[in-house]
């Protein structure tokens, strides 16, 4: 089922009659392909539903590779980041040749749909914008981090559950729900991940986030509950390179707040809420997709 979604991001750059780019295209590291497989899932096999999966992961594949520069992130899915490989220049330029692609096929879906993807992959500009700015200190409040996922990372497993539901006719509102509670969720744990995972499984280097400038909800919920003293070390560790010492404190204080079982709880609400929005479909493999998100280690 994937292998035709990866056949067909393939037929689409192959427009482009350049085999430079189909070359680059074939080292980016391949994700787990969560949007084609919602779009699918939503949407039956149909030809059109094939397509509309291969231009939303162009554009999602081009968000990282942008976000792979901006991040200076070497790593991605424990290969080499292009940027890593080709330098920055070569990694935003075919950023912008997979997205612009995928709009070019977007153009021949009906206009409901193609708005729906392009709002919101300026909604995914604006979210990548806020977390740049909230990178620049050391953020505790929680509605402004909720914003900030929605954007950056919902916005567009909405789009790709809502644009489904569009060509076949479902019940927007329901799959809106769905969408978008999966894809805050899923970026929670992504989060959680940060944390409680080892760079081998994470495929990239373990506890960065917060060396990044990213204060992600169980650092915002553990700063919550810290007394006046640890309060002022855990900011002396923001943007820092941590030794060992530095992560094991964290990663016990992290347990003595509870910060990870709190964001854990927090996707786990949201999962929750987005099967009850399916729950009429009668669909196995939505809710399947949400508890396995759930689960995951990588
Ligand atoms: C990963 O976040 C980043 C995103 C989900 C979105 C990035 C969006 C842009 C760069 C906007 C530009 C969009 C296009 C189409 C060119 P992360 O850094 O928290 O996750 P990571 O650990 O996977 O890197
Ligand atoms: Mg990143």
């Amino acid at each position: 089922m994937l292998e035709k979604v990866e056949i067909l991001m393939i037929e689409m750059i192959r427009t482009l009659n350049d085999d430079y780019i189909i070359e680059l295209f074939r080292k980016i590291p391949k994700g787990k392909r969560l949007r084609a497989k919602l779009v699918l899932k939503i949407a039956g096999d149909s030809e059109e539903a094939y397509k509309l999966a291969a231009i939303i992961e162009l554009i999602h594949a081009a968000s990282l590779l942008h976000d792979d520069v901006i991040d200076d992130a070497l790593t991605r899915r424990g290969e080499d980041s292009i940027n890593a490989l080709f330098g920055n220049k070569t990694s935003i330029m075919l950023g912008d040749i997979l997205y612009s692609t995928g709009y070019a096929f977007l153009t021949s879906f009906p206009q409901n749909i193609s708005y729906k993807i392009s709002n919101a992959v300026a909604l995914l500009s604006v979210g990548e914008l806020l977390d740049v700015e909230l990178s620049k200190k050391f953020n505790d409040n929680e509605s402004i981090y909720m914003d900030m996922i929605y954007k950056k990372t919902a916005s567009l497993i909405e789009a790709a559950s809502v644009s489904a539901a569009m060509l076949c006719g479902k019940d927007i509102k329901i799959y809106e729900t769905y969408g978008k509670n999966l894809g805050l969720a899923f970026q929670i744990i992504d989060d959680v991940l940060d944390i409680t995972q080892d760079s081998e499984k994470l495929g990239k280097p373990s506890m960065h986030d917060f060396k990044e400038g990213k204060t992600t909800l169980p650092y915002m919920h553990m700063y919550g509950k810290l007394g006046v003293k640890d309060k002022t070390k855990l900011l002396g560790l923001f943007k820092k390179d941590l030794d060992e010492s530095d992560r094991i404190w964290i990663k016990n204080h992290m347990g003595e707040t509870l910060s990870l079982d709190y964001s854990i709880n927090m996707a786990k609400k949201l999962g929750l809420e987005a099967l009850s929005a399916i729950s009429v479909e009668n669909n196995n493999s939505l809710s399947k997709i949400i508890k396995e998100m759930i689960e995951r280690e990588f």
